[in-house]
């Protein structure tokens, strides 16, 4: 199995340094992106799916640990000038044989995906949260973690989301005091989802 290679770290730290003069990045804090990457090798998820590409600085986190795992990532964005430039991003960190670039309506995308799904980073339209996850509940591994950032930075915007999250019997949903917040939701295996 090989380790996070020291070219893709550079282009990492690279693509930080430019997403500071990108007043539309809104990328994640560096500690929250090295969480996705931990939770991905902590759980050895395969299959992961990212809600809201950016520039990729995320996905670049995110498929480094895809990268030991020996798994792949979809990645979806509405804005197809963003989604152009992550993949150039992830071509020239040489992640690019491992994450697929969809650009589209995330609510769209997300119903044609088939799972099983290890891992989600959910970090595009607040308001649709409860929409995405309960597209994603049928198709989630035993186990699988849904990450979505901004809890404490869009508190107002996802406190519908929290509650619904915490309240199904099917998750398990906690928040993480790390980055902008970010509530951590794992598919608890056996609990038959609320209809
Ligand atoms: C916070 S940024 C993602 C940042 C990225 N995760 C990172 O850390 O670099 C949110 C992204 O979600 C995308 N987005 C917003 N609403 C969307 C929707 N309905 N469908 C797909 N993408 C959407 C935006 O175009 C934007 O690029």
């Amino acid at each position: 199995m090989a380790t996070m290679n020291a070219a893709v770290r550079q282009y990492i730290d690279l693509l930080e340094f430019l997403c500071e003069d990108l007043s539309d990045a809104h990328e994640l804090p560096r500690i929250g992106a090295q969480f996705c990457h931990a939770v991905v090798l902590s759980t050895g998820a395969k299959n992961a799916v990212e809600i809201g590409t950016g520039y990729g600085y995320s996905t670049l986190w995110i498929g480094a640990a895809l990268q030991e795992t020996g798994g792949g990532l979809i990645t979806i964005d509405c804005d197809a000038r963003k989604s152009a430039q992550a993949r150039q991003h992830a071509r020239r960190a040489g992640l690019d044989a491992i994450i697929d670039f969809r650009q589209g309506e995330a609510a769209e995308i997300l119903k044609s995906l088939e799972g099983p799904i290890d891992f989600v980073l959910n970090d595009a339209d607040k308001n649709s949260c409860i929409q995405y996850v309960e597209t994603l509940l049928p198709k989630l591994s035993d186990r699988a973690v849904v990450l979505t950032d901004n809890i404490h930075t869009h508190s107002v915007e996802l406190a519908d989301f929290l509650f619904w999250a915490r309240s199904q019997p099917s998750l398990f949903s906690t928040e993480v005091r790390v980055g902008n917040g970010m509530e951590m939701t794992i598919k608890r295996p056996g609990v038959a989802e609320t209809p």
